[in-house]
């Protein structure tokens, strides 16, 4: 047995997971629903994470001794800078009362690397580096290759807005709940594109989703057609654009490897749609089935990895907040 807890309070869910090497044995995520708000509110959230990440340790620890935990994971960036304070503090208590080191992690490389998670994916194939990644979440749109477990280069990125907010506007535009993105997929499933739209030119393997929103906001506050069918008209053009810069990188890396991830990453149609262009150009595709949005398996994952490759751990009185935390091409 070797058990790392991993600890992720970044954003909106508050996350506690165990795993005995890389099979989970316990993940606990509350998310707050914020409707009435139709967004997120920074200055809330933090409430929340006080409120419950005491109680959600207690319950994640029903089968498992305290004592027997070897190792401390924590999301440190990037995310919300009170959010993040709240599962430090409770990492760093844990790593002083037990005994025990501690990684910090950044919560982006742990959306990539959870595919090294047991179970993570239906895939039968091993996922081997290097790969393409293109991560799709409510905060980030980037485009990257990984070399290694700790090696990466980035590629591309978004320009102005996520592709995840963009999906969220939209949905609240459409007056769905928020967030939007799973509507707007489920509801594309029987639609019939209305117009076919030329992607916009964006230098390099970067993205640029303003332009396209803006078109859509139009096309419903015109309120002419149907919702179903600017949801697909809205994802074939969404689509369009991912597959145009995942081709690129694909190619001009001579790679054949290439995985999504991040909450979008839940998409069906992308999903469908990308399968059938794999076996077009022959690439071996990865998606998640499970741990696709915020958890903290996929932080406690990396903490085995890290110890794996016997990196140093991190010291207690360092390890501070870093909302602005990017990946870059040399510290994760
Ligand atoms: O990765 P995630 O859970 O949180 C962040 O770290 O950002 O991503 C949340 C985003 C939201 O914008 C949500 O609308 C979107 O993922 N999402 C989807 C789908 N499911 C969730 N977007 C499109 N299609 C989906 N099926
Ligand atoms: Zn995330």
């Amino acid at each position: 047995m070797f058990i790392c807890c991993g600890i992720e309070t970044s954003f909106d869910d508050t996350c506690i997971a165990l795993l005995n090497k890389n099979k989970v044995l316990s993940n606990i995520v509350i998310n707050y629903n914020f409707q009435i708000y139709k967004g997120i509110v920074p200055n809330i959230i933090y409430l929340f994470h006080i409120k419950y990440i005491f109680k959600i340790f207690r319950i994640s620890l029903v089968n498992i001794n305290i004592n027997n935990i070897d190792l401390i994971s924590i999301t440190y960036g990037p995310g919300l800078l009170k959010s993040l304070f709240i599962g430090i503090i409770l990492a760093k208590f844990l790593s002083l009362i037990l005994k025990i080191p501690i990684y910090k992690v950044n919560h982006l490389h742990a959306h990539i690397l959870t595919f090294f998670v047991k179970g993570s994916n239906i895939i039968k194939n091993k996922l081997i580096f290097p790969f393409i990644i293109l991560l799709i979440s409510g905060g980030h749109t980037l485009l990257l290759i990984m070399y290694d477990f700790l090696k990466l280069k980035i590629l591309g990125k978004t320009l102005d807005n996520s592709l995840g907010e963009i999906y969220d506007k939209i949905g609240n535009l459409l007056n769905f709940k928020y967030p939007g993105g799973y509507l707007i997929d489920k509801f594309s499933i029987k639609g019939k594109n209305i117009m076919n739209i030329f992607i916009p030119k964006v230098k390099k393997l970067n993205f640029s989703f303003s332009g396209i929103f803006t078109k859509f906001k139009n096309f419903i506050l015109n309120k002419k057609y149907l919702i179903k069918d600017i949801c697909i008209t809205f994802q074939k053009i969404i689509f369009k654009i991912l597959l145009n810069k995942v081709f690129k990188a694909l190619k001009i890396n001579n790679i054949k490897n290439f995985g999504i991830v991040g909450g979008v990453s839940n998409n069906k149609y992308f999903i469908q749609q990308f399968k059938i262009y794999s076996k077009i150009y022959n690439w071996n595709f990865f998606y998640l089935s499970k741990f696709i949005k915020d958890n903290a398996v996929m932080i406690a994952n990396i903490g085995y990895i890290k110890y794996k490759k016997n990196l140093n751990f991190d010291l207690i009185y360092i390890i501070k907040p870093n909302p602005k935390l990017f990946i870059n091409n040399k510290v994760l």
